[in-house]
């Protein structure tokens, strides 16, 4: 399959500047991937100038949300690269919440194959310092104009893209634990990449900043017992100098970035421990000192060392307030493989499309 790429868009990236100031997701790339799906077939996958998409106000995905996304990121490190980081993984798990979504799957060799075209077409306006990359977004969603309560028969796929730097602006978070609301159900769709996951965080993420805190942490359903993950990304402790975390469930996004460092850790003498992890356990192990970091770990967050977890009492249980020794390893390593300095795990792991 070949991406179609249009001379406007060369065009676009050769007028861009790249702005000094990035944040994460605010500054687009002036390019995007463009394909749709009609009559049981993708179109061709065209690369276009980015712009504003046409729908109709009855566009299924309006108004039941049948819609699936991605994140993934190009690198260019000192002008090497670019580098992708497993975007297959990306693809199968795209696919998987295509199945759970009742959307079309997307080939996974055209998934990989848009993205790197788009990397290599936004070559130049790929930012160059270490934790600094081309974030990758590519989303489906179901254009179907009528208001019957029914899978749709046609759906975009797109990839736009922007140059980003951290997504956390300090250097550690504070986590809030969510012990009412829940954020996926067994059975539900929590381990599907879809918008709705990330909309039934927000009314607590409005609760968690309101607190003073930066990511809500949340519990399974059942027992409200259970640590599952945080609104973005999933969560990570060393306990006993382990690294820990909590055992995947089908309302647990399973993250790339996790499943990398899991592979990572023994690399630095880490001993890995994927278990049911209950936030009695975690506070516990705060409290006796056996728990001496904890962190986030996703695509956008990289890894981003959490310094406290609080109650909304206002109890707190602190953990140190600079990033400690193991976190700074792993997300050292990461960034190592990532970004082309370090041989990863698994050869298959690092595409260089330089
Ligand atoms: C990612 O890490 O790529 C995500 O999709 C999470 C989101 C909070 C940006």
């Amino acid at each position: 399959m070949q991406i179609k790429t249009a001379p406007e868009a060369l065009q676009a990236v050769e007028n861009f500047t790249l702005p000094d100031e990035l944040g994460f997701g605010r500054v687009m790339a002036p390019v995007m991937v463009e394909a749709n799906y009609q009559d049981g077939k993708w179109s061709d996958f065209n690369l276009v100038p980015y712009g504003p998409i046409s729908m109709l106000p009855t566009a299924k995905v309006l108004h039941y949300g049948q819609e699936i996304f991605e994140g993934l990121k190009s690198y260019r490190i000192g002008g090497n690269g670019p580098f992708l980081f497993r975007p297959d993984q990306n693809a199968k798990r795209f696919n998987h919440s295509a199945r759970r979504m009742a959307m079309p799957e997307v080939p996974v060799e055209h998934f990989v194959e848009a993205v790197k075209e788009l990397s290599k077409v936004c070559a130049t306006i790929i930012p160059r310092r270490s934790g600094e990359s081309l974030y990758l977004r590519p989303f489906m969603f179901s254009t179907e104009e009528a208001l019957g309560i029914k899978p749709s028969d046609s759906f975009k796929f797109m990839i736009v893209a922007s140059p980003s730097g951290s997504y956390f602006s300090g250097g550690t978070i504070s986590v809030l634990i969510e012990r009412s609301a829940v954020r996926a159900a067994p059975g539900g769709t929590g381990n599907a990449k879809t918008g709705g996951n990330y909309a039934a965080a927000l009314e607590a993420a409005i609760e968690t900043k309101k607190l003073g805190h930066d990511q809500t942490l949340w519990l399974d359903a059942i027992t409200r017992k259970n640590i599952e993950e945080m609104s973005g990304m999933n969560f990570a402790c060393i306990i006993d100098n382990k690294l820990v975390t909590p055992a995947i469930t089908d309302s647990i996004l399973e993250g790339i970035t996790r499943n990398s460092l899991l592979k990572i850790a023994p690399l630095l003498d880490l001993q890995v421990e994927e278990k049911k992890l209950t936030i009695d356990e975690l506070i516990a192990a705060i409290k006796e000192g056996r728990c001496t970091e904890a962190f986030a770990c996703g695509t956008a967050a990289i890894l981003t060392p959490i310094h406290q977890i609080a109650e909304k009492d206002g109890t707190v249980y602190k953990l140190s307030k600079a990033p400690g020794p193991k976190s700074t390893a792993l997300r050292q390593a990461l960034l190592d493989i990532q970004e082309g300095r370090r041989e990863s795990p698994d050869p298959s792991w690092v595409i260089n499309l330089g």
